[in-house]
């Protein structure tokens, strides 16, 4: 038997895949190794990647720079506790962070997840209220096509009925939730797009604690984008209800919409902003949730005199190189300049779907395409075929889209496009 096969029949065996089943009939791809852009599977063959592993490799796989960062530190230590102890990886990416992102975000707390990121965020707005006598302010308001993660305070803010979670929906925290926004990200914002956050706020503003919102981009949750417009009114309506504003830019941030943070299109500022995915490149898990001057100290003079939380793996040494290395590299490369070529790259190159009868809807922002279907189709069924078309692309839903590292050259993204459209009108002639 092959290695491929091998492998194959023991991950069929052992292993549990993101959202799938045990012994499904679901295709799965040994993959050897991965460089740039190219992820080579065992059976060598060679796919362009289109998806930078969920919004996260940016600077494609086993680039030498972070690979070297790496190297160092584990020459020094791999991991060590947090508690009581410190490194300079955390200080120097810490800092680093506190001068990217919106000036009032002054303290970083690292985890080891994105939903863990979103966890600790909820436990910060809630402990606020707490410290400043007003325990009763412990709920959260997102709104619908939401997505902040699986675990169970991130569920119970993702959408409860369109999201990944309804099944659980007896078991979670019960939260507000309002509609979500239908202007899209050029339009203006009207009254019946923010009207139901601002009814849920002047109803309930004395049980939430914060509002919470993936900035611009609705990634999971259907990979909608809306206006600016929106977010800033949201930010002035939590100001005027006295209610926290967390910015989950877990899949935005570092650059994927055209500006290094979705909330940089608006202007605003969050109390609080999660990171994570493409913050080490993609090399390892870390995530971080950052707050301002005020939270921080409220937390810390209010009762119990601490912040209840403390992940084993916190600010994991090799991760926090990685990410240092990762941010140097995106910030010394022309990424602006990149992520606008893409952009444009995207537009034209996706843009014959859209006379496609399936297609509801052809969407492009910074370095995201978004094919939007009429229908549901068949993963197991289209999946191969972008296979073997040489390029991952992973569908979901009713979508396919792309968010490639930003070092892709446009050659190779006009392969990925081609193999898009391609794909999209043999479907559409499939169902004729
Ligand atoms: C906006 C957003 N928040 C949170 C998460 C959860 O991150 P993780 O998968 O690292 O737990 C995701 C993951 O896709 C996400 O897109």
């Amino acid at each position: 038997m092959t290695n491929y096969l091998k492998i194959l029949e023991s991950d069929r065996q052992y292993v549990w895949h993101p959202y799938s089943a045990m012994n499904t009939r679901q295709t799965i791809y040994p993959v050897q190794s991965a460089h740039g852009v190219f992820i080579k599977l065992a059976d060598g063959r060679q796919l362009i990647d289109g998806m930078s592993s969920w919004w996260s490799a940016i600077h494609g796989y086993n680039h030498p720079v972070i690979n070297q960062a790496i190297s160092e530190q584990l020459q020094n230590m791999s991991h060590i506790m947090f508690g009581g102890l410190t490194h300079q990886p955390a200080v120097d990416l810490a800092k680093q962070l506190v001068e990217l992102t919106p000036p009032s975000l002054q303290t970083v707390f690292f985890v080891d997840s994105g939903s863990v990121a979103v966890e600790v965020a909820m436990k910060m707005a809630i402990q606020y209220w707490y410290a400043k006598n007003q325990p009763k302010k412990n709920k959260l308001l997102s709104i619908r096509r939401a997505y902040h993660g699986d675990t169970f305070g991130a569920m119970s803010v993702s959408d409860p009925v369109n999201g990944m979670h309804s099944l659980f929906s007896d078991a979670l925290i019960p939260q507000f939730i309002a509609d979500a926004p239908r202007c899209q990200f050029d339009q203006p914002c009207l009254e019946s797009d923010i009207s139901p956050l601002a009814l849920q706020l002047k109803n309930n503003h004395q049980k939430i604690a914060a509002v919470i919102l993936e900035p611009i981009v609705q990634g999971a949750g259907g990979m909608h984008f809306y206006s600016p417009d929106y977010l800033k009114q949201v930010r002035s309506l939590c100001d005027q209800y006295d209610v926290l504003l967390i910015l989950d830019e877990i899949a935005t941030g570092f650059g994927r919409t055209g500006k290094l943070f979705a909330c940089h299109h608006a202007n605003i500022e969050p109390d609080i902003l999660c990171l994570g995915k493409a913050l080490t490149g993609g090399y390892m898990t870390l995530a971080a949730t950052l707050t301002n001057f005020d939270i921080a100290q409220t937390i810390s003079h209010g009762e119990p005199g601490l912040f209840m939380h403390g992940p084993t793996f916190m600010a994991n040494p090799l991760a926090c190189s990685a990410a240092l290395a990762s941010l140097k590299l995106l910030l010394d490369s022309p990424w602006q300049q990149r992520i606008k070529q893409i952009e444009k790259s995207l537009k034209s190159g996706l843009a014959p779907c859209k006379k496609s009868p399936q297609v509801k809807d052809v969407r492009v922002l910074g370095a995201i395409g978004v094919i939007e279907m009429h229908n549901r189709f068949d993963l197991l069924t289209l999946q191969p075929q972008f296979v073997e078309a040489g390029v991952w692309i992973r569908p979901f839903n009713r979508l396919i889209y792309l968010m490639p590292p930003y070092i892709i050259k446009m050659d190779e993204l006009n392969i990925l496009t081609h193999a898009i459209t391609t794909i999209v009108s043999n479907l559409s002639q499939e169902s004729l």
